[in-house]
């Protein structure tokens, strides 16, 4: 774990003085003259994400003045532990307003965010030196709990694909499984799949050398309500033989991204004991052309019984999905079944790849993680599951097919496919995300993202408060 934050103590430390715009000619009236000056020099505007030195007589820091937004802004120090020089920081005011424990907690945490870099196949580690003192309302473990989530799923999403094949992702799953003594631990792989008449995780899979599998644990009592989290997990993209173009392939080693979240969040859950009872199922396989791979054409029979006609291979996630939905039906009454996938460029299309999609026919449930939304500050947008495009998934041979003919609405019809697996009387929340920041911001390197992360784990804590 990157130790980029301590503890607060009494320690001789660099106050950090947070400003936003409309506050800067206030706060320099608070200053003295070589002060104000000083930024005027340096042409300081308080923009949010810029920083400027303050140095002593003796050319050491005094302070640093930080552009702010607003108090609330969820990734106010995001740019810090990457930009500002190696020494020990801590927050000393936001001039001008006032700093609930809450965006102490949020500001710690965009800092620890930030201070992320993959660096496992790099000789020469780099270390971001600039640390943070922890103010002492936060809630140290919760901040740590967090930080361990998030790079779970970035290093998982950020690992190659080669080394990040379906054993491998299952091994690493099954270490958490047992790090939370979570029970019933296991995997089913390659033609035990059959077996279990999971045929379809099995035809996705098969090509690679990777054998196909479906890790699943559960953890907490069984009397608590159970709360199924399903992850797609391909581990690579390639399209099968509906092959990707070169552009379309290049960031498909994050397809495991669903997987990668499911887990970031049962380790939340896990961590933190919420009186549930958890089940984790994550289809693992990767999508690869050889002599075995499954054919566009061909008819699958799902776990549910239905058979599906293979529309295009590239319609992979749906497949492995449908599969492990209908599995965790045979488990038994479930309160809420939630399954994460970075499943459709088309998702991409409607909201971009910083919001995340979900569905669900639920509206208090849609209702509840819009709130957790809001009060977590991350985005993630509602889209519908529009009955009408049911017949864009009509086969003349089968009883769907997995791609639609026509090519709008491609993350509805996703999410409708998907539907047909998951029994009408129980809750279900579907997520569409890219998993992975195309650009760097403050406190979300470029690379594989624990996208939805907070709210998620906000609306699971509120919907079993207690
Ligand atoms: N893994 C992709 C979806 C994807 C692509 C997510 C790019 C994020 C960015 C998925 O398996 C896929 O290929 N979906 C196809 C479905 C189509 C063939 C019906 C798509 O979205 O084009
Ligand atoms: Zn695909
Ligand atoms: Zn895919």
């Amino acid at each position: 774990m990157t130790t980029c934050f301590i503890e607060a103590t009494d320690r001789l430390s660099i106050p950090l003085v947070l400003v936003s715009k409309d506050n800067l000619d206030a706060w320099f009236e608070t200053q003295p003259a070589s002060v104000s000056q000083w930024l005027k020099t340096s042409d300081f505007k308080a923009k949010p994400y810029t920083y400027c030195l303050i140095p002593d007589e003796a050319g050491h820091i005094k302070m640093v003045v930080i552009g702010i937004k607003h108090a609330e802004d969820p990734w106010g120090l995001g740019f810090c532990a990457a930009k500002l020089p190696a020494g020990v920081y801590h927050i000393a005011e936001i001039f001008g307003e006032s700093l609930s424990a809450k965006h102490k907690q949020r500001l710690s945490l965009s800092w620890i965010l930030g201070a992320y870099h993959f660096d496992v196949y790099r000789e020469k580690k780099e270390r971001h030196l600039a640390t943070l003192l922890v103010p002492k309302e936060v809630d140290m473990a919760a901040l740590e709990a967090m930080q361990a989530s998030y790079t779970l799923v970035r290093d998982l999403i950020n690992l190659p694909a080669e080394d990040a094949n379906p054993a491998e992702l299952a091994k690493r799953s099954l270490n958490i499984a047992k790090e939370f003594k979570a029970s019933s631990a296991h995997e089913i792989t390659g033609d035990t799949l059959l077996k279990k008449n999971l045929g379809a995780i099995h035809a996705v899979g098969r090509a690679s050398i990777h054998a196909p599998r479906l890790v699943e644990f559960m953890w907490g009592e069984v009397s608590h309500p159970r709360l199924v989290l399903v992850g797609k997990g391909v581990s690579f993209d390639s399209g099968g033989l509906d092959l990707k173009t070169a552009s379309g392939m290049a960031l498909m080693k994050k397809d495991m991204g669903g997987a990668a979240l499911a887990l970031g969040l049962a380790r939340l859950i896990m961590h933190h004991r919420l009186p549930v009872h958890l089940h984790v199922l994550l289809p693992l396989v990767e999508n690869a052309v050889s002599n075995n791979s499954y054919r566009p054409g061909d008819v699958i029979k799902m776990h549910k019984g239905l058979t599906v006609e293979v529309s295009n291979t590239d319609a992979e996630g749906r497949l492995i999905l449908a599969d492990a939905l209908s599995y965790a039906h045979g488990q038994g009454k479930a309160d809420l079944i939630m399954d994460f996938a970075t499943l459709t460029g088309a998702a991409r299309v409607a909201v971009g790849t910083e919001v995340p999609a979900f569905f669900t026919p639920d509206e208090s449930i849609a209702s509840q993680l819009m709130a957790a939304s809001e009060s977590t500050q991350e985005m993630l947008w509602r889209l519908p599951l529009y009955e009408g495009y049911e017949n864009y998934l009509e086969s003349p041979i089968a009883d769907l097919k997995n791609a639609s003919s026509e090519s709008y609405a491609g993350a509805i019809t996703a999410a409708l496919f998907l539907q047909h697996f998951v029994s009408p009387d129980t809750p279900w929340l579907h997520i569409d995300f890219m998993g992975w920041n195309v650009r760097t911001r403050p406190g979300r390197p470029e690379g594989g993202e624990a996208q939805g992360l907070q709210a998620l784990f906000h609306f699971v804590s509120e919907r079993y408060a207690g």
